[in-house]
């Protein structure tokens, strides 16, 4: 029988029904250091204070107003990206694949004004992940995602990934824009080289094509810079936005300049909820928190400690790793094992990482995980390494 559940994911059997910044306590008093951070979401650990604060301050105000009246929440929040970014202008959502809808509508709409309605064509690459609504499988197009969707949404186009040969034989006159996240995510952290990200760039600028990040699993803070392209030097015309940005209240955004949105009028978009005033209270004070003197430093600082330490754990269990990738506090360890299987070891050491492709295990903590807890998670995952040999 089907459970009340629709069963699409494989769980754990574990519920959590508490958590205190790194740590996340089961059901049965167990506490778990939480590398996961609920897939890079948790970004300033569980119950901080300061976003409980936020959140329960505003719920006593007022908690859902619609988009037909003006939301002072939502405008504070809007004003806080534009000045700490590349963006003229915010649509704030509930989720990253809303925020990836609205992107690719507004790449169709920017060809659409410019009486080039057939010029559709986005290139992708290999491994990305936008979401799972119809537009964002399509987009991605692996064939786990797509497989018994079709149709498929057309004007997506896959090429290898990192393949700079393939991306200049692929653009033209009919390249609406490149889609790619800088660091990819689910596919493995698996970083865009800076050389590669300027390239783009400068192809984009070529053929006028839109450049779209989508930086939902490597923005806010997670690479040590506020959104991961800063590294490179580039900045992108669309940009999608979600999971660390509310803390862990539902919250997403698109960030896009005056160019690229300017078609974007009343009446083209829309959402009950996106932008609500409780989603938009607790991600300001996200926002403050990150955007704070020192904080960036210190993930800087803490991803380098985490590095050199998981350089050590992989020396020392040649025969389960294989190498450490990514940036910041978004790293990978590249495993000779199946990942599923070293997750589910970690579960008996009571520490939580997150599968990915390419025979990754994901390290997503929360941005202000402590120096000893960092010790302690690699302490963990080496009993973890060593319950596999
Ligand atoms: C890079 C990226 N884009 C988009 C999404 C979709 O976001 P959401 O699950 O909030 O809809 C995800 C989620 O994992 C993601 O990692």
């Amino acid at each position: 029988m089907i459970d009340a559940v629709l069963p699409t994911y494989n769980r754990a059997p574990i519920a959590f029904e508490r958590g205190e910044g790194a740590w996340a306590i089961a059901t049965d008093g167990t506490r778990y250091l939480d590398l996961g951070a609920g897939i890079a979401v948790n970004a300033l650990g569980h119950a901080n204070p300061d976003l409980v604060a936020a959140l329960t301050e505003q719920a006593g105000r007022i908690w859902h107003v619609s988009n037909l009246y003006q939301i002072p929440q939502q405008q504070r929040l809007a004003e806080m990206l534009v000045d700490k970014t590349f963006a003229d202008t915010v649509f704030v959502t509930n989720s990253g694949t809303e925020a990836a809808e609205l992107a690719i509508k507004m790449v169709r709409h920017y060809w659409s004004d410019r009486g080039q309605p057939e010029r559709i064509e986005i290139l992708t690459f290999e491994g990305a992940f936008h979401g799972r609504s119809t537009g964002a499988i399509a987009a991605a197009g692996s064939e786990k995602m797509v497989k018994s969707f079709g149709p498929l949404m057309p004007g997506f186009r896959t090429l290898p990934w990192g393949d700079m040969e393939a991306l200049k034989a692929a653009m033209s006159d009919r390249t609406a824009a490149v889609m790619f996240e800088p660091v990819q995510g689910e596919g493995g952290i698996r970083p865009m080289a800076d050389a590669d990200m300027r390239a783009i760039r400068a192809m984009c600028d070529q053929t006028g094509a839109l450049m779209v990040l989508d930086e939902v699993q490597c923005g806010m803070g997670r690479t040590g810079r506020l959104f991961a392209h800063e590294w490179a030097g580039v900045t992108p015309d669309i940009m999608m936005v979600a999971k660390g940005i509310g803390g862990g209240f539902p919250l997403g955004a698109v960030l896009a300049t005056e160019a690229a949105a300017a078609g974007m009028v009343a009446g083209t978009h829309g959402s009950t909820y996106g932008g609500n005033p409780l989603a938009c209270a607790v991600g300001s004070r996200v926002m403050e928190i990150i955007a704070e003197d020192g904080f960036l430093a210190e993930v800087n600082r803490k991803g380098a400690l985490l590095r050199q330490k998981l350089e050590g754990l992989v020396a020392a269990h040649p025969e389960v790793f294989e190498g450490v990738r990514g940036s910041g506090l978004m790293l990978g360890l590249k495993c000779r094992v199946a990942p599923a299987e070293l997750v589910k070891a970690g579960y008996a050491e009571h520490i939580l990482t997150v599968p990915a492709a390419d025979d990754v295990v994901r390290l997503l903590p929360p941005l202000n995980i402590t120096d000893e807890e960092i010790g302690e998670a690699v302490a963990r995952l080496d009993r973890a390494a060593g319950r596999l040999a």
